[in-house]
């Protein structure tokens, strides 16, 4: 057993990647009964529902992981949020939306004060950040029960940046990742690789354990990780179509037909670059349309057009969050995908 392995307490070193808006604690107690390491997206979950949430998963006796962002909230600005609305009107014209119906406010919280309070009562195995690691007295508090601490490198400096201030282990993000960057040190997106040019360049640079994530969706991807020096490998997009999946039908559709050939990075529906399949408002207006507010801003006025347009059955408005190699999208339960992807350990 590796110290990864053993760390996780999982039987091996397959973390399903927290999704946030897309899934909750059933699929990551599947994967965790299936022997590999479920986790639990807290980054848009109110406090009540965190909290019920992780009752289940301590219930359970199993491992998991728990997921935080850790971004700096930022100051509203009214003219570009109002700039923005004007670049959505004819949107809202078309679908009979009124834009006063945008929901007020950031979708997507970050750790904070109240969170680690919370998070002390159940005392998590593992707990992992995207877009850095929270301030150090708090980062100080998740350490003092124990846990092992993960977090989200672009680029081999920000690697090293998460070794240096206090991740035990480093996941190692390739551009073909679904779902948010988790990019913290420079927004120049030219400065990200795919999987197999920054792993193993992250490999070579920190001591601590490097877990591969993107575009990774079979047996085989698995195996390819750990040859270039991955300790275990982090995969989202397989298990996005899984029976625990809360993905929507639209999603699933989209993820199993042949526009998933097709994705981009997008700020369209959060403010910060995340990739997903490419639909009409990101052919319209540009997946990185520079009018979009700052993350996690945007998600609030194109919201109601998404409601609106999915009631009749269009995903033209929607986050169709997906990685490159949307290719092990299989409708099954989860424990079945993890054990599919799982077999280089038989
Ligand atoms: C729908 C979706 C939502 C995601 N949400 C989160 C999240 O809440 N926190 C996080 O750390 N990573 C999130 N990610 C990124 C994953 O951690 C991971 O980097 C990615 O799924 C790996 O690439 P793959 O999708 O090709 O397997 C998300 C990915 C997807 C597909």
């Amino acid at each position: 057993m590796t110290k990864l392995q053993e760390r996780l307490g999982a039987a091996f070193p397959l973390i399903q990647a927290p999704m946030a808006g897309s899934q909750g604690s059933a699929l990551a107690l599947a994967v965790s009964g299936a022997g590999g390491l479920g986790s639990l997206p807290a980054a848009m979950l109110a406090p009540d529902a965190l909290r019920a949430e992780l009752e289940k998963l301590r219930a359970s006796g199993r491992p998991y992981n728990v997921n935080f962002f850790c971004h700096t909230p930022p100051v509203p600005d009214a003219a570009r949020e109002a700039a923005w609305q004007q670049v959505l009107a004819p949107y809202y014209r078309e679908l009979g939306v009124d834009p006063a119906a945008a929901p007020v406010g950031p979708a997507r919280r970050p750790f904070d004060e109240a969170a680690t309070e919370l998070l002390a009562e159940f005392r998590p195995p593992v707990v992992s950040f995207h877009f850095g690691l929270p301030a150090p007295g708090l980062l100080a508090r998740v350490k003092a029960w124990g846990a092992f601490v993960l977090s989200s490198a672009t680029t081999v400096r920000e690697a090293l940046w998460l070794q240096e201030h206090g991740a035990d282990a480093v996941i190692a993000q390739g551009l073909e990742a679904g779902g948010h960057r988790g990019h913290f040190l420079s927004l120049d997106l030219g400065e990200q690789m795919g999987t197999f040019a920054l792993l193993p360049q992250v490999v070579a640079a920190v001591r601590v354990p490097v877990i591969a994530a993107g575009g990774i969706a079979d047996a085989a991807g698995v195996r390819a990780a750990l040859a270039l020096g991955a300790a275990g490998v982090q995969v989202g997009t397989a298990y996005l179509c899984s029976d625990e999946s809360l993905a929507s039908p639209l999603h699933r559709a989209a993820l199993q037909g042949e526009s998933a050939r097709h994705t981009q990075l997008t700020t369209l529906f959060s403010g910060r670059p995340a990739r997903g399949i490419v639909n009409r408002v990101m052919r319209e207006l540009g997946p990185m349309n520079p009018a979009a507010p700052a993350f996690p801003l945007a998600s609030a006025a194109i919201a109601p057009l998404r409601a609106a347009a999915e009631k009749s059955g269009s995903s033209d408005f929607s986050p169709l969050w997906s990685g490159q190699n949307a290719s092990g999208c299989t409708s099954a339960p989860a424990a079945l995908i993890t054990r599919a992807l799982a077999r280089c350990w038989d």
